[in-house]
Formats: structure tokens, sequence, C-alpha cells
């Protein structure tokens, strides 16, 4: 392999998107837009006069709190606010500690490490590779304030546990539901446990509002009273009844929160419409990714270096992702030697998601480079992600299957 082959076959930071040189790339977006998605944002452009917070909005908040189960639920500009909100909702700051997953994608933690708290890393379960309630339990101190879950890869994590943890200690729930949007135990949709459901509708993810979006749900009615105006400048009407609508102005500007500033965090009304459409054929494309997913799973199962996460009984992950582990210690070789052959040899763009958060330099420069997550450290080291995408031809699967068969059988004579 030379340098020259490697660097023209740089792509973009995340590793998504066509790359010249592959047979099989790593798709920016995981699906297209049906012709009823397109109408719907169409619509608002041609027909509706407000184009923000209007009663889209409304409409798309209605849906999707009645989709998720929760209490009431906000739709954002993204799921970092979502996230920011809540982390603004949980009263924390300096002298308070937040356990995260010490695996995900770095927009979980930011906005808590952003309030001034401490975040404490949590190991993931070595079952379903999503963070562990037990590790979670063992890293609680009197400074802990609030667990941070993440579904991450759209696999659910065991909240029936967290929750009970929770309630144990007196702490609060925030679940990150970016990749899991749908997915759920015995029935109860991820969002719908904790105090906060945090959702993408990122350009990347399962569904997506044209490239940005984010949803925030609220399961206590406080905090949901003061929502509105966190995400919106403070705006409010002005209360009571006025002789003159102009009088003393058209809207009030007010502080929700003590000593919180406000943000605008609005998405547009066809963003929303969009949402509402994509939200009527959820459940269809999670079943259609699940089924894809157990198809090649089956297909790989027999291969005793290669092992995937555990599904519970009850739990629907709606597989974001398609991750495997690698182990090729019996014959010396690891995860790299086996993705310098998909790649350079099959055309296969795998890649490996993020990286564990502590290993970042923003979270070490501010000093949590701390970890005791052993089961991560040996995880993260030996899997990684093939191209995915929903609605992926029989075909593409096939040559995935055969292509990580060839790869191990020629890594073993290597
Ligand atoms: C697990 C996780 N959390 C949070 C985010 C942030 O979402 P957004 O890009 O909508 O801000 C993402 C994806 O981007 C994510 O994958």
């Amino acid at each position: 392999m030379s340098n020259q082959t490697k660097t023209t076959k740089v792509g973009d930071a995340s590793g998504r998107g066509s790359v010249a040189g592959y047979r099989v790339n790593f798709p920016a977006r995981m699906r297209t837009y049906t012709e009823a998605e397109i109408e719907a944002v169409v619509n608002v452009m041609r027909n509706a006069e407000v184009q923000t917070q209007g009663n889209y909005m409304r409409q798309f908040e209605a849906d999707f709190k009645a989709y998720i189960g929760a209490k009431h639920a906000f739709a954002l500009d993204n799921c970092t606010n979502a996230l920011r909100l809540a982390s603004i909702l949980c009263r924390i700051g300096p002298g308070d500690e937040v356990i995260a997953p010490g695996y995900t994608f770095c927009a979980s933690a930011i906005p808590f490490g952003a309030t001034g708290a401490t975040l404490v890393w949590a190991d993931i379960d070595p079952q379903t590779w999503v963070v562990d309630p037990q590790d979670i339990e063992k890293k609680i101190t009197p400074r802990t304030k609030v667990l941070l879950v993440v579904h991450l890869l759209g696999m659910p994590v065991n909240m029936p546990a967290v929750m009970e943890i929770a309630q144990k200690y007196n702490l609060r729930v925030v679940e990150d539901c970016a990749q899991a949007p749908g997915a759920s135990i015995n029935g109860k949709k991820v969002g719908s446990f904790g105090d906060f459901g945090c959702f993408s509708l990122h350009g990347a993810k399962n569904i997506t509002t044209l490239g940005e979006g984010g949803v925030l749900t609220v399961n206590s009615d406080a905090d949901a009273a003061l929502t509105p105006g966190l995400r919106h400048n403070g705006v409010r009407p002005f209360s009571g009844d006025r002789d003159r609508y102009w009088v003393p102005a058209m809207s009030n500007v007010d502080m929700d929160m003590e000593g919180i500033w406000p943000n605008n965090f609005s998405i547009g009304e066809a963003q929303c419409a969009l949402g509402s459409e994509l939200l009527k054929t959820l459940d269809e494309s999670n079943d259609k990714i699940i089924a894809q997913a157990a198809k090649l799973r089956a297909a790989l199962a027999n291969i005793p270096e290669i092992t995937f996460a555990k599904i519970p009984d009850g739990y629907r992950p709606i597989f974001h992702q398609f991750v495997l582990h690698f182990n090729g210690s019996a014959f010396g070789k690891n995860r790299n030697d086996l993705l310098d052959f998909l790649t350079e040899e099959a055309g296969v763009r795998a890649i490996v998601q993020y990286y564990p958060l502590y290993r970042y330099p923003l979270f070490q420069r501010l000093g949590m480079a701390e970890q005791n997550c052993p089961v991560l450290e040996d995880w993260w080291d030996n899997s990684f992600s093939l191209p995915w995408w929903i609605g992926m031809p029989d075909e593409t699967l096939d040559y995935l299957v055969d292509s990580v068969k060839a790869g191990i059988s020629a890594l073993k004579e290597r």
C-alpha cells in the first residue's frame, strides 16, 4: 500500500460521503426522501405565510409527543441544543458531576461540560455495547446530579435499571436519543423514560429534516413551562387583556430561570412539516433496517472472530449503524489489519466511529482525561462500522459478507 493510495482516499472528518476509489461507500445519508416528504416541504414554501414557530411546528410537536409517548415535545434546530436545554433545566454547574458514557458522539457531553459541571465517564455493557447501569451506579458520588445515557447506534440503554438507580439516589436522567428514534424496550420508546429525551434530525440520522433539526421531550410540566422562553429569546405575550394590542409593545421579554440568558434554538416550518411526514413512516423504515441488520448478522453468524451486540429480550434497537467486533488474536491480527484489507483490497469504506471521549484533546484540556472504562478500552480497539443505509440492495449486503469473510481468510494466511 503506497502513501499515495491512502491520502487520495481520505474523505471528510466523519468518514461519510462518496470517496473515489471505493466499491461500497459510507453514505452521507441513511435514505432518500419520498415524494410525499418533498411535497410537504414544497407545500410550506408555496403556501405557508408563517415560516417559523407556526402551526406546522405545533403539529410536529403534537405528532412527536404522541409517537414517543412523552408528556411534552419541543422542536428545535438540533439535538446539541436539545441537550443544552436539558443541561440548563437540570440546574447544574461547577462542583456538580454528570455521569456520561465514555463512548458516544462528543455532542452528548459538551453541553453538560459547558455548564461547568465535571463529566465522569461510565463504561459500556460488554453485551449490548451501550452504557452500563452497574458501572453508572459505581461512579455515583455525593456530587452527582445527572445521569446522561445515550442509546448509541440505535441500541436502547437498560432504562428500567437506570431509572431505579436515579430514584434511589434522587438524580435527574437525560436520554440522548439522537441515534434511536423509535427504539424501545417492551414497547416503551426511548425518550419517554427519563426527565428529558434529546433527538437529532441531522442529515446522517435515520430521519432528517433537511440536514438539521432536533426535538426535546420533557416529562415534567414544570420544566416544560420554562422551555419556550429558553428556546426563543425569553419572548412571550404581555399578560392580561389589552385594550390596545400595541400597548405597551407587541411582546414581552423575561427570564424563565434566574440568571440564565435565553437563546434562539428555533426550527423553521418547512422542516417541521417534513418532520410530521417522516413520523408517518418511521416504524416502517425502522422495520426495514431491522430486517436488513438481521440478514447481515445471520450471514456473518458463523464466523468465530466476529461478534455483534446482544439484543436483550423485549428490546427493539433500530440499527443506526452496523457495528462489528473483530477478534483476530488467535492468528495475531487486529481490527486495523482487517480494515486495511476491506478498504484497500475489497473497496469497502468501513470506518471507526468516534473516539472514547476522554481521549479527545477537548476533554483532556478541561481536566476530564481520567477514565476507568476497561470494557470500552478493549471493545473500541477491536470494533468498526460497515457501510450502512436503509434499503441497501441484497447484492451489496452479499458483497459486504463476502468481503469480511475474504478478509479474515486472507489475514489467517499472512
Ligand atoms: C449520540 C449523538 N448525540 C448528539 C448528537 C448531536 O446531534 P445534532 O447534530 O442534531 O446536534 C449526535 C449527532 O450528531 C449524536 O450522534
